[in-house]
């Protein structure tokens, strides 16, 4: 595991961006994955502007989304698929080759996930896979307790996930599965990164990072991860 420290936030999105881009370099054809969430914003803005400008070719790169709400479709602010379609696909001016973005509103969830499943069998393993990291150390919807052998998977969210969903949209939405890549895929990916900001994120990635690998905290599977960055901001990385 590769800890970067940044002073700030911004660092942490153009550190973040620049092994995605030598990833890209390296495997134009390869399949990356984005999060939704708070923390990618940055680096994605950083992504969209690399690829428009020319310094990042996409033509023969496949996307795949990591995760989304389970009843929640794109047109629901908050949702990852609404997040992903303003910051990544309005703004970028090249497609990519392929892509899968996870309707977390299908009428056949089952369906959909199977799908998903199959496009990450297809295209993959993932070149790239980008990660935020939740207050319980989750990684997409991969829960504590989560099974780690699986591949894309429904799960029901946690309590600590439903008691911060309220910060991505209207609580109306009554909402108690997830739909994620699974951490069997992200643990085949050639390249993971986990990127952290803020204080409140201080104590899980110590936990990720330096306690023992457990369920209970998702990403502290990542140890044993041959080629996984841990990217944070000054204040993330200050329980280390
Ligand atoms: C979002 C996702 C989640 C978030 C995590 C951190 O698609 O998969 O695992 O990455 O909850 O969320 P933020 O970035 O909002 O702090």
């Amino acid at each position: 595991m590769k800890v970067i420290v940044c002073k700030d936030y911004e660092e942490m999105s153009w550190q973040a961006l620049e092994i995605i881009k030598q990833e890209l370099l390296k495997r134009p054809d390869s399949l990356v994955s984005f999060p939704g969430g708070d923390t990618p914003l940055g680096t994605i803005k950083k992504f969209v502007s690399a690829v428009n400008c020319g310094d990042i070719k996409i033509d023969r790169a496949k996307f795949v989304s990591l995760d989304e709400w389970v009843g929640l479709g794109k047109e629901v602010y908050g949702s990852c698929q609404y997040f992903l379609n303003e910051s990544l696909f309005k703004p970028l001016k090249y497609s990519f080759a392929e892509t899968f973005i996870i309707n977390g509103a299908a009428d056949d969830i089952e369906q959909e996930r199977e799908a998903h499943e199959k496009f990450v069998e297809k295209y993959g393993p993932i070149a790239v896979s980008l990660l935020g990291i939740g207050l319980n150390g989750h990684i997409g919807f991969n829960e504590d307790g989560v099974d780690f052998s699986l591949n894309t998977h429904i799960t029901p969210l946690s309590e600590k996930t439903k008691e911060v969903m309220g910060k991505y949209f209207n609580t109306e939405h009554k909402l108690t599965h997830g739909i994620t890549l699974g951490i069997n895929q992200i643990m085949e990916a050639n390249v993971v990164i986990v990127i952290a900001n803020g204080s409140h994120k201080a104590q899980i990635v110590r936990e990720a990072l330096q306690g023992e690998v457990t369920n209970r905290v998702p990403a502290s599977i990542l140890q044993n991860h041959p080629n996984c960055y841990f990217v944070l901001d000054q204040t993330a990385a200050s329980n280390l």
